[in-house]
């Protein structure tokens, strides 16, 4: 059996993508799925929440990223941090995947590189979760292809739906190509139930998304920000907290969609 893939992705940046990455991927593991959290983003914030520093980061998914095919399948064990983050285990990101774009100037097939060397490490998991960068670039689109279900979390707070449309546009182009639609769905976070704004937010993305959106809605935690100064996950501060609970549910939706 492969792994089913799953991007976490908005260009839109601080709206909880680390956050869905960690703790999905936490919910899922706490529920004895087998699951690996890629850590797609140059600024490797999932990389922090596994407490493992840049200093002390050897090999890194730029190192994939740039290798020769025939290297994947030894490069991912020297790369891969086992259980690194509650019963997960962790692929590190580097500062050095923001020039990727750069590295892979004249580089063919570039899009499908992710996927293609995913396939070496797939079968060892249930799940394997990719946590994007906050812009739409050669990252976002290896990601894209790569995945089984985009998972686009926005934050229930003003102009929350603004700039979605370049995703999607994203989405549209990438679906052409591959002759198959990336399944989608979006998953309202921050949401603070006392402010009428977020419900109002949360009504239109109700309207816009129809059924491309969980039931489950992120509600705000402190928690989270207490996980992530501390480079841990909600479970590891609050398992019964309200936030550990929102995930949780996420968790479920998600197992049933296969
Ligand atoms: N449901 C929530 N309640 C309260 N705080 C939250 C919640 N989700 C995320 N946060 C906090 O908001 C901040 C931004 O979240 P996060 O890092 O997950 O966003 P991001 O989309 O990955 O950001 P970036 O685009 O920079 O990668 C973090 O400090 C996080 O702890
Ligand atoms: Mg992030």
């Amino acid at each position: 059996m492969c792994a089913k893939i799953l991007a976490i992705a908005n260009q839109k940046g601080g709206v909880g993508k680390t956050t869905t990455s960690v703790n999905l991927g936490c919910a899922l593991s706490r529920l004895d799925k087998k699951v690996l959290l890629l850590d797609l983003d140059p600024h490797a914030c999932a990389t922090l929440h596994a407490r493992i520093y840049p200093e002390e980061v050897q090999y890194s998914l730029h190192d994939l990223f740039l290798a020769p095919e025939e290297n994947w399948s030894t490069l991912w064990p020297l790369l891969l941090r086992t259980q690194a983050l509650h019963g997960m285990d962790v692929a590190p990101g580097c500062i050095r995947l923001s020039e990727l774009e750069v590295d892979f100037k004249d580089r063919s097939g570039k899009g499908s590189v992710l996927s293609r060397s995913l396939r070496a490490v797939s079968s060892d998991y249930d799940f394997i979760i990719l946590d994007c960068p906050p812009h739409v670039g050669i990252l976002l689109v290896n990601a894209l292809v790569a995945a089984d279900l985009l998972i686009i979390p926005i934050q229930t707070d003003f102009l929350a739906l603004h700039g979605l449309k370049l995703l999607f546009d994203t989405l549209h182009t990438l679906n052409k190509a591959l002759g198959r639609p990336i399944l989608y769905r979006a998953l309202p976070t921050m949401y603070d139930r006392r402010a009428k704004a977020c419900t109002r937010v949360l009504e239109l993305m109700q309207r816009k998304m129809e059924h491309a959106m969980f039931n489950t809605i992120i509600g705000i935690d402190t928690n989270f920000r207490e996980a992530s100064a501390q480079g841990c996950s909600i479970y590891d501060i609050n398992q019964n907290s309200r936030g550990a609970r929102c995930y949780e549910a996420l968790a479920q939706e998600v197992l049933c969609l296969w």
